[in-house]
């Protein structure tokens, strides 16, 4: 057994992390690498879900056909999209579209837009349609630990309006779960609390008919660390949930 110490402060990292307009982004440092260029200029995205992404755009045949456009942004540079969008196109659309500095998972490292390869892509909201090599990516992105994450029937859960560009990387087995359930991020983090750390975990099947089970690790007040007790010859994965506590995937 192996004991992991978890901080208050460390609800804030991981591929869980939820953000939006409730919870901002704690500023924490991503690992980032280079996926494509836009305007010149290199996309960064987190080390992790580029290689999956890599993998995904790999295992169906869509290089060249499905391009990057926005990954990792810093705060200046979701300030800089939330106003030139407010003096393009006002309010309702912005706040549709762009999340509040401060607020937009572009700043974790997690997300990223994806476009249709066309000669003309719109930055703000590509084209990713529900055909063809996009929804191929689509009906295999939950294997590769990936979520669309504004989905059309989930603005009113989300504050964010229909988004069929942005992905966003959560790891797996939590994409296939959302998927599978039909949950937005949000309804995600609350469900996974009903099944508790070394009590009640929640069993998941991978596509290997592995075994995952996911549970939840309340934080402890701030300041104080909790210990938790892992077996170390299994493989597990903890991330905050950047509200309230932690998730553990133990496979
Ligand atoms: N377009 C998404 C909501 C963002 O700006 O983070
Ligand atoms: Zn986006």
């Amino acid at each position: 057994m192996k004991t992991i110490i978890l901080r208050t402060d460390d609800i804030h990292r991981g591929n869980l992390i939820l953000v939006n307009q409730e919870h901002s982004y704690q500023e924490q440092h991503a690992v980032l690498c280079t996926v494509g260029t836009w305007e010149g200029a290199d996309i960064l995205y987190e080390r992790t879900a580029a290689a999956a992404l890599n993998k995904l755009i790999q295992e169906i045949g869509g290089a060249g056909q499905i391009v990057p456009v926005s990954a990792w942004r810093s705060l200046a540079e979701q300030q800089k999209i939330w106003e030139d969008s407010l003096a393009e196109h006002g309010l309702e659309f912005t706040q549709s579209y762009v999340a509040v500095p401060g607020h937009s998972e572009h700043q974790t490292g997690l997300a990223i837009d994806l476009a249709l390869n066309q000669p003309q892509i719109d930055f703000i909201c590509p084209c990713f349609p529900y055909e063809g090599i996009c929804q191929r990516f689509r009906q295999k992105a939950a294997e590769y630990g990936f979520i669309e994450r504004y989905q059309e029937d989930k603005q009113a859960v989300t504050g964010i309006g229909h988004e069929p560009w942005h992905f966003r990387y959560v790891g797996i087995p939590h994409a296939a779960m959302m998927t599978q359930r039909g949950m937005a991020l949000e309804e995600y983090i609350e469900f996974i609390k009903a099944y508790r750390y070394g009590e009640n975990p929640y069993i998941v099947e991978g596509k290997y008919k592995e075994q995952y089970a996911v549970s939840y690790i309340k934080a402890n007040a701030a300041g104080q660390a909790a210990e938790i007790a892992v077996n170390d010859r299994r493989q597990y994965s903890i991330s905050g949930n950047n509200c309230d506590g932690f998730i553990v995937s133990i496979k």
